[in-house]
Order: C-alpha cells, then structure tokens, then sequence
C-alpha cells in the first residue's frame, strides 16, 4: 500500500497467499452447487460458528439483509441498537428490502440492556406489530466487545420469548481474539451470524452467513432472487480459506498495534484517546485543542501519506489492520506531533 491507511479495516488489500489461491483455485459453477472452493469456505465457515451450514455472500450488508429476510415477515418488528451497522450504514435495507420497522434500543457502543430490551418485546395486540427479530452487533464498530454472559442474557430472553436473533458479527474474530475465546462461543448465542471475510482478514471480496440448514436454505434462494448467484465464485472463496486458517489467527497483532498507537497518541498530550473502547483494532480520540482546524489536519496527513477519515461526533477512529506495522504508527505518530507543534 503506497498510504498508511488508517481509515478502515475495509481497505485491506489481499496477500501474495491469497493471490497464489486465486490463481490456483479449482471453480465450477456455484449455482449448480458444483465450485468446490466455494463448497470448501462454506463448510470451514459453518464449522468456525458451530453452525450446521453457511453461504458466502458480496458483502456483509447482504449477509445481514438475507439474514432479516429469512427470519421476519413484512411488516414485523425488528428490535436493535441505535449505534448498529444495520441501522446507519445499511441505506434503510430492512424497510426497503424486508419491509419491516426498526425499533431501536439505546446502546452504549453497542451495549444493551436485556431489560430494555424485553421491555420493546411486543404483546399480541391488534394494533402492534409482532417482534419478529432481535439483532445485535459484535465486535462493534465503535471499537466494542460484547462479552459472552451479555450476549448470552440475551439469547436466554430471545429462546423465551420465541424470537430469533441475528448477530452482525462482521467482525466476530476480532470479538473472538479479544476474548481469547473461538468464535463458535459467541455464535452459540444466536440463530444467524454473518461475518466478514474483507475486513481484518484482508479478502478483496465476501461475507459469510451461518445458521442452521434449513435457513441457509431459504438464504440461499433469496439470494438468488437478488441476483447473487454468482457461479466461478471459487476464485473469491479461495482467498477466504486462506484467510480463515492463516488471517483469522493474527488478529491480536492488530489489536497490540492499536494498543500502542492508543498509547503514542495519549503521550502527544492534547489527544484524549477513548480508552474505554480500546477492544480490537480500532483507536477512537479527541483533540482538546481549541479551534482546532480538522480539515486542514486531515489534508497535513495526507500530504504526509497518511491517510484518516474525517472526525464524526467529536471523534477520530483509527484502524489498524494487517498492512499497518509498528514503523507506521511511528511515522503517524511523528506527522501528528509534528502538526500540532506548528
Ligand atoms: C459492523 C459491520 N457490519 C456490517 C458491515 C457491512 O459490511 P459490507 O461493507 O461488506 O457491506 C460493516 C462494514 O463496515 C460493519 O462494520
């Protein structure tokens, strides 16, 4: 990468290993069932969740979308977090596609009380909707990590009540590696999880969505309908079977990284780091300066070769991932030090 790009785990790019894959990967036509590279992802996906079955999608929007059309019916309602991917980065999916209504619990970087949220589950009434589906985010991308009991409570609630649950779990092993747990550990407390294969893990393409049979069944044709049929797609699931088995492992090297640049950047003095979302791979801040000019701090890193997405509600994330090394965090270090120094 010729940037230090700090502004997503999305922009990844994938290694020679995943290259070599590609290149040497055996495909067939995946509607036919018959890519075996495709096959393969699909089964070593399913059995990283503790899942009957899987099926890889574009990208995790569409697994999440998928997963709201499978479990709820049009008109349902969906109970969710306000801070979640679904809800503010998904362009309102679940009413365009599903047809359903979001009712959404406040959370704390994605932290919720099951209480809250028992309280939003509706009774049978003529004039209510019917709660069709609970969702919950983990790791979130506010740099949060659910811990099993929370997601756990949850899910104990959710089998009480009938409903199901949806984990956006685009980036599980990132939960996974911060709780030193396998990740099946965490899926075991919901119906559905999809994850993300082109984040952290560095494929170019490709999410997974895992669930029992019978649901990915119906996944399956529905991703059809919308178009993700997608044949000679072995060339893809070729690099997330390199990334399950060699990227999924590492993940903790993003994590000690970010934990030094968090460290770095509380030493500067007039950056207030968020420690209190330090997690995964994600480095949330505030620069106390008064006035402070964010443009023109965005445009000095960048002519630096650095590159950082704007701030957004006061904060700056940063994200370090498998192309970022510790020189790197260095040399961001020095442009920012150097640029509040003026
Ligand atoms: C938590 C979370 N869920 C879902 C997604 C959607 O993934 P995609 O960009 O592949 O649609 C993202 C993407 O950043 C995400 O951060």
């Amino acid at each position: 990468m010729d940037y230090i790009d700090l502004r997503s785990d999305t922009v990844t790019e994938p290694t020679a290993e995943m290259l070599n894959a590609m290149v040497e990967a055996r495909v067939g036509d995946d509607v036919y069932d018959d890519d075996p590279t495709v096959n393969r992802l699909q089964k070593l996906s399913a059995l990283a969740m503790g899942k009957d079955d899987s099926l890889f999608v574009p990208s995790g929007t569409f697994g999440n979308q998928l997963a709201i059309l499978v479990h709820a019916k049009r008109g349902d309602e969906v109970i969710i977090g306000e801070g979640n991917h679904i809800v503010q980065h998904e362009a309102g999916a679940p009413a365009f596609l599903a047809g359903v209504q979001l009712r959404t619990v406040k959370d704390i970087h994605g932290h919720v009380k099951t209480e809250e949220i028992e309280s939003l589950i509706r009774e049978e009434d003529l004039h209510h909707p019917q709660t069709g589906l609970i969702c919950t985010e983990n790791a979130h991308s506010d740099g949060t990590v659910l811990g099993i009991e929370e997601m756990r409570d949850l899910y104990l609630l959710a089998e009480r009540k009938n409903i199901p649950v949806h984990l956006d779990g685009a980036r599980i092993f990132n939960a996974a590696a911060c709780l030193g747990v396998e990740p099946k550990l965490l899926a075991a407390h919901c119906d559905s999880v999809m994850f993300s294969l082109s984040k952290g893990l560095c494929c170019p393409v490709g999410s997974m969505l895992c669930g029992k049979s019978e649901f990915i069944k119906r996944a399956k044709k529905i991703r059809k309908l919308l178009g993700g049929g997608w044949r000679q797609a072995g060339y893809l699931a070729a690099c997330g079977v390199v990334a399950l088995k060699k990227m999924a492992p590492r993940l903790s090297v993003d994590h000690e990284n970010a934990k030094y640049l968090a460290r770095r950047l509380d030493e500067i003095g007039q950056i207030e780091v968020e420690k209190s979302r330090l997690d995964i791979n994600m480095v949330f801040f505030n620069i106390k300066a008064e006035g402070f000019d964010h443009k023109d701090f965005i445009g000095y890193l960048f002519k630096n070769s650095i590159k950082v997405n704007p701030v957004r509600r006061g904060s700056y994330r940063l994200v370090t991932h498998y192309w970022i090394r510790k020189d790197d965090i260095d040399k961001t270090i020095e442009a920012i030090t150097n640029y509040l120094e003026r």
